[in-house]
């Protein structure tokens, strides 16, 4: 197939040989990241902008190494000490830095829908690096990738994605690609963290933690997001919510020999996950983060390439 998008905004919208075929460009880019000359010319000459309205650690800092590993020129906008603090739209703002010549815009922002709303606006690509509850397409990517790597396929694997599914994107876009090439998908949590439903999505609902940990094949442990709850508290307390669904050491030797265990991180240790088995052999984390450059360099590859062409 050829790549026709301009922007990559979530997996919902993708097809099933779309998500294959940028999986397949991020083996090419893993290669070159164990090259001692990590630096391909893909991207000479062009601009990304990384405009991250909202924290983070690893996409940020994931996607300016991508660009600078395809040779593109990087800026870095955040909130703080720009105009956004005089109260300049995101669309202005946006407006503003692409007529300086931009090619691709990264967008982290704290409103769902903030990514197409940009894409309507402006003319260069533009890629979703997490808005609000929505979607956080490149991490369900870099999740899939890491599950194929690690099991050498997707198609009928059972997944369990644990904890905070009510407020995660990340659990929306995994939802949106597991399914999409075949998986078995399980949404594990109390039931005021499991959106209404959700079923309608493709996936089974499962309330008791041990059941899900004797049942999947990866288990994909999310954050409890404190900051996105409105004042309500979805548990007890945090006791009781490590005591049904914390993956502790004692439960995961209840599950299959061949058990993985993920994490999108930030990792709350100790709360949805032990600090023996995040750091553990049956943990991905750390693969996941590295398998993230790939991908973006892959997706930003192919936006790239798309927009110049247009
Ligand atoms: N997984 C993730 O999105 O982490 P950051 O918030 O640190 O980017």
């Amino acid at each position: 197939m050829q790549w026709t998008r301009r922007h990559l905004l979530g997996l919902e919208e993708l097809s099933a040989e779309e998500i294959n075929f940028i999986l397949e460009r991020a083996d090419s880019f893993k290669e070159v990241c164990t090259r001692p000359n990590k630096k391909v010319p893909a991207l000479v000459g062009r601009t990304i902008v990384n405009m991250f309205f909202e924290n983070s650690t690893r996409t940020n800092i994931s996607f300016q190494l991508a660009a600078r590993r395809l040779s593109a020129d990087t800026l870095m906008f955040s909130k703080a000490g720009t105009s956004i603090a005089k109260g300049e739209t995101m669309l202005d703002t946006a407006r503003n830095i692409e007529a300086m010549g931009v090619d691709v815009m990264v967008l982290r922002h704290g409103a769902s829908g903030a990514p197409w709303k940009l894409a309507a606006n402006v003319s260069c690509a533009v890629v979703n690096a997490g808005d609000g509850q929505h979607e956080h397409p490149t991490q369900a990517l870099l999740d899939l990738y890491t599950i194929r790597e690690a099991r050498g396929r997707i198609a009928g694997l059972t997944v369990g994605i644990v904890g905070d599914i009510a407020h995660s994107r990340v659990a929306r876009s995994n939802i949106w690609g597991l399914t999409k090439l075949g998986a078995r998908v399980m949404v594990v949590g109390p039931t005021t963290l499991i959106p209404r439903e959700v079923e309608k999505m493709g996936v089974e609902v499962c309330h008791d933690m041990d059941h899900a940990v004797r049942e999947c094949d990866v288990l994909n442990m999310l954050r409890i997001q404190f900051e996105r709850q409105d004042g309500t508290n979805p548990f007890p307390s945090i006791r009781e919510y490590k005591q049904m669904f914390s993956l502790t050491a004692e439960r995961l030797a209840r599950g299959k020999p061949d058990l993985l265990v993920m994490h999108p991180g930030p990792v709350n240790r100790g709360i949805e996950i032990s600090p023996e088995v995040a750091d553990g052999p049956k943990s991905l984390i750390l693969r996941q983060v590295a398998n993230g450059l790939a991908v973006r360099m892959a997706v930003l590859q192919m936006v790239a390439g798309v927009a110049a062409a247009s």
